[in-house]
C-alpha cells in the first residue's frame, strides 16, 4: 500500500516541470520541507512491518534523491534561461522613451506666418531660388545701376545672360503677377542669398516672405491694416508706425515698426533704448511694375511686402546670433521641442 503511494509519487516528481522560481521552492516545500510529504512518509515508515521495509526504505530514499535533483536541475535551467534573458535585458521593461525631433525655428515662424496671413485669405505661392535678371531686378524697377545689383550683394551663377541666387523673395511677386490675375492675395516664404559678410547680425542666406495683394481700389490704408492685424496676431503688440522709405517695386514706400515696449533691459537693449522695432519694408505696389507682368495699372493698385524670418525668429525667441540657425547645434534646436 505505502510502496504503492511512494511509487506515485516517484512518477508525479519526474514528469514535474516548470520554468517558474516560486513553483521550484512551492515544489521543494511539498517534498522536501521541514512538514513535507519525505519527512510524513518516513514517520510512517517507522510503524511498518519489519518485512517491508528494506523495499520501502529503498523506495524512500530513491524518492528523496529524485526530488532534490529535480530542485537542483529546475533551478539550473532557469538560471541559464536568466542568462539568456540578461544578455537581451528585461524584456518586459518600459523601453526608453523615443527622443522626438524638434521643427527647426525658422520653419515654426515661418509656419506661424502663412497661418496668420491665410486667415485673411493669403494664399501661399513659391519661386525659383536660381532666378534670371528679370524676376529678381528688372521687372521690379531695379535701375540697371542700382547698388543692389552690385556684385558685392549677388552671387552671380552666369553672366550675360545673367543667371543668379535670388536677392529677396520679391521676385515670386513678379512671378505670380505673370501667372495669375487680380485679385491677388498671396505670400511667398523662401530662401535667399546675399553676398555678404557672416556674423551675428547678417548671413548670407536667409529667409523672407514676401506679400501681394492686387485688386481694384487697393489703397495705403489697407496696407496699413493687414500689417496691424499681422502685428497683434504676430507679436501680441498692437502699435505700430510706418516711416517712408524707397524701395525701387513701390511707390510710396515705408519701413514698418512696431512698439515692443521698454519693459525689460532686453527690450532696452533691442530697441536701443527707443522701444521701437523695424520689421519690415513695405508700399504700394510701382505701376510700372504692374506693367511689366502685363497688369493694367489704370485698374488695378495694390500694395506689397516683405520681412526677414530670421529677424522675425530672433525677436521672439530672443535668439542673439543668426548664425545660430545655420548650425544645426542639437542644444540649441531642441529648445523648440514643444512648439508646433
Ligand atoms: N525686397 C525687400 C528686401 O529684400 C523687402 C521688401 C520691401 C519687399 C518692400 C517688398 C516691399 O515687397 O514692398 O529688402
Amino acid at each position: 500500500m505505502m510502496l504503492d503511494k511512494v511509487k506515485k509519487m516517484m512518477a508525479d516528481v519526474e514528469v514535474f516541470k516548470t520554468t517558474s522560481k516560486d513553483e521550484i521552492e512551492a515544489f521543494r516545500i511539498k517534498y522536501l520541507g521541514s512538514k513535507g510529504l519525505l519527512k510524513e512518509l518516513f514517520n510512517e515508515f517507522k510503524t511498518v512491518d519489519a518485512s517491508m521495509k528494506k523495499d520501502l526504505g529503498q523506495a524512500l530514499n530513491k524518492l528523496r534523491n529524485a526530488a532534490s535533483t529535480k530542485v537542483q536541475e529546475l533551478n539550473e535551467s532557469l538560471e541559464n534561461t536568466q542568462e539568456t534573458k540578461s544578455f537581451y535585458g528585461d524584456l518586459t521593461r518600459p523601453s526608453e522613451p523615443i527622443e522626438l525631433g524638434a521643427r527647426h525655428p525658422i520653419s515654426i515662424v515661418r509656419n506661424r506666418i502663412i497661418e496668420v496671413f491665410s486667415k485673411i485669405g493669403f494664399t501661399v505661392s513659391e519661386g525659383p531660388e536660381i532666378e534670371d535678371d528679370w524676376h529678381n531686378f528688372t521687372a521690379l524697377n531695379l535701375p540697371e545701376y542700382h547698388p543692389a545689383r552690385d556684385m558685392q550683394d549677388t552671387f552671380f551663377i552666369e553672366k550675360d545672360p545673367d543667371v543668379l541666387l535670388r536677392t529677396h523673395t520679391s521676385s515670386v511677386q513678379v512671378r505670380y503677377m505673370e501667372n495669375n490675375e487680380p485679385p491677388i492675395r498671396t505670400i511667398s516664404p523662401g530662401r535667399v542669398f546675399r553676398n555678404e559678410d557672416i556674423s551675428a547680425r547678417a548671413h548670407c542666406i536667409f529667409h523672407q516672405v514676401e506679400g501681394l495683394y492686387i485688386d481694384t481700389d487697393v489703397s495705403f490704408a489697407d496696407l496699413k491694416q493687414t500689417l496691424l492685424y499681422f502685428t497683434k496676431e504676430m507679436f501680441g503688440k498692437s502699435k505700430i508706425r510706418l516711416r517712408p522709405s524707397y524701395f525701387p517695386f513701390t511707390e510710396p514706400s515705408a519701413e514698418v515698426d512696431i512698439y515692443w515696449g521698454l519693459e525689460t533691459e532686453v527690450d532696452y537693449k533691442i530697441t536701443k533704448g527707443t522701444g521701437w522695432l523695424e520689421i519690415m519694408g513695405c508700399g504700394m505696389v510701382d505701376p510700372n511694375v504692374l506693367k511689366n507682368a502685363n497688369i493694367d495699372p489704370e485698374k488695378y493698385t495694390g500694395y506689397a511686402f516683405g520681412m526677414g524670418i530670421e529677424r522675425i525668429a530672433m525677436l521672439l525667441y530672443q535668439i542673439p546670433d543668426i548664425r545660430m540657425f545655420y548650425e544645426n547645434d542639437v542644444r540649441f534646436l531642441e529648445q523648440f521641442k514643444s512648439i508646433i
